[in-house]
């Protein structure tokens, strides 16, 4: 039986083995750069455990798991020409790296070999399946990330529209690459949609620890700008929540300085943080995930495999609990 950490080892040398056509290095040097940078690989170790909760021989799905970690990739190069950011993984993003018309059709082209990835490695009999599960949350993928956009432009966004949101940009692939992982392995209806279940509530408690980590985390760690989401202006977490603290005239002028796009960014964020120490927000934070993480933990004790099977995503459970990038 594979401990989490060795199912993270396997993808990692999946991932540096593999290679796109070096004759174009123009359009697949910036594909490799990302996918080689450190990363977590939590999508594909997500699917590999689960496929491997039914079927122990994960070595035939290697190649549906990278697709999926491709497509991850894919969203990354497009979401930081989005947010404008300049670092990921501890490094310069595609875009700034390689030039915008770069990053924006590399990520095009990722997407499309995630595909054949897809439909040359899906189990035959299961690939109608596995795609509509992939199609509705790429597209899901890309909701979300408008929403994000939008919610850029609008002084304010309840918390439910936010779980929305996240639940989209974010939780749904976690939710599929658990249940990808389960259809392959043939898992029976239910099992595959309570996978899918602990991946959204896995998801929702990811995202609002990215949220946290984009302000409080170490900015070595994390990979990315610190605080980018307050330069940017983003309805993240720490955000709705302060709102939701506020009243009157005191909520005006937070806004107001929030939305402010004239002000020096270490005097915004050194503002911004402060209201969210006198508001006890990182404890609210704290308190919000964890309960997402307890109902992650429900869906996946209503799995209808054997406590052992589980233990590999238990500790992907509790790993993320505190994980700082
Ligand atoms: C970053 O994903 C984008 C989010 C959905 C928060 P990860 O935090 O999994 O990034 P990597 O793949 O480890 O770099
Ligand atoms: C990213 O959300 C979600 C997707 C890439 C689909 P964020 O914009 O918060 O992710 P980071 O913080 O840049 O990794
Ligand atoms: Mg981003
Ligand atoms: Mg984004
Ligand atoms: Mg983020």
């Amino acid at each position: 039986m594979q401990t989490f950490s060795q199912f993270l080892e396997i993808v990692e040398k999946y991932i540096s083995k593999e290679k796109f056509n070096d004759k174009l290095p123009g359009l697949y040097d910036p594909v490799s750069y990302i996918l080689n940078l450190p990363a977590k690989r939590i999508r594909p170790a997500l699917m590999l455990m689960s496929y491997s909760m039914y079927n122990k021989d994960y070595n035939q799905v290697l190649p549906l798991a990278f697709s999926l970690e491709a497509f991850h990739n894919f969203t990354l190069i497009h979401d930081d020409i989005m947010d404008q950011a300049p670092l990921r993984r501890g490094k310069t993003t595609v875009h700034e790296k390689f030039g915008l018309n770069t990053g924006i059709l590399c990520g095009d082209v990722l997407l499309i070999h995630v595909y054949e990835y897809l439909r040359k490695y899906s189990p035959q009999d299961k690939l109608n399946e596995i795609l509509a599960c992939f199609n509705k949350t790429a597209i899901e993928v890309c909701e979300g990330q408008q929403m994000d956009m939008d919610f850029e432009k609008i002084p304010e966004v309840s918390f439910e529209q936010y779980l929305k949101m996240i639940e989209f940009k974010t939780a749904v692939l976690l939710g599929a690459s658990l249940k990808i992982g389960a259809l392959a392995a043939g898992a029976n209806e239910v099992d595959c949609e309570m996978a899918y279940q602990t991946g959204i509530y896995l998801g929702l408690a990811f995202q609002i620890q990215d949220d946290y980590l984009d302000i409080y985390g170490d900015n070595f760690k994390v990979g990315k700008q610190k605080a980018g989401d307050i330069i940017q202006g983003k309805k993240s977490a720490p955000y709705i929540l302060a709102l939701q603290s506020m009243r009157g005239e005191e909520k005006q002028q937070f806004i107001s300085f929030f939305e402010c796009h004239d002000l020096e960014a270490s005097l915004k964020i050194k503002n911004v943080m402060l209201t969210y120490e006198n508001l006890q927000i990182p404890t609210k934070i704290k308190e919000i995930k964890e309960a997402f993480q307890q109902k992650a933990l429900q869906s996946l004790n209503s799995i209808s495999v054997s406590e052992n099977e589980k233990k590999p995503l238990m500790q992907l459970l509790e790993n993320l609990l505190n994980r700082e990038m």
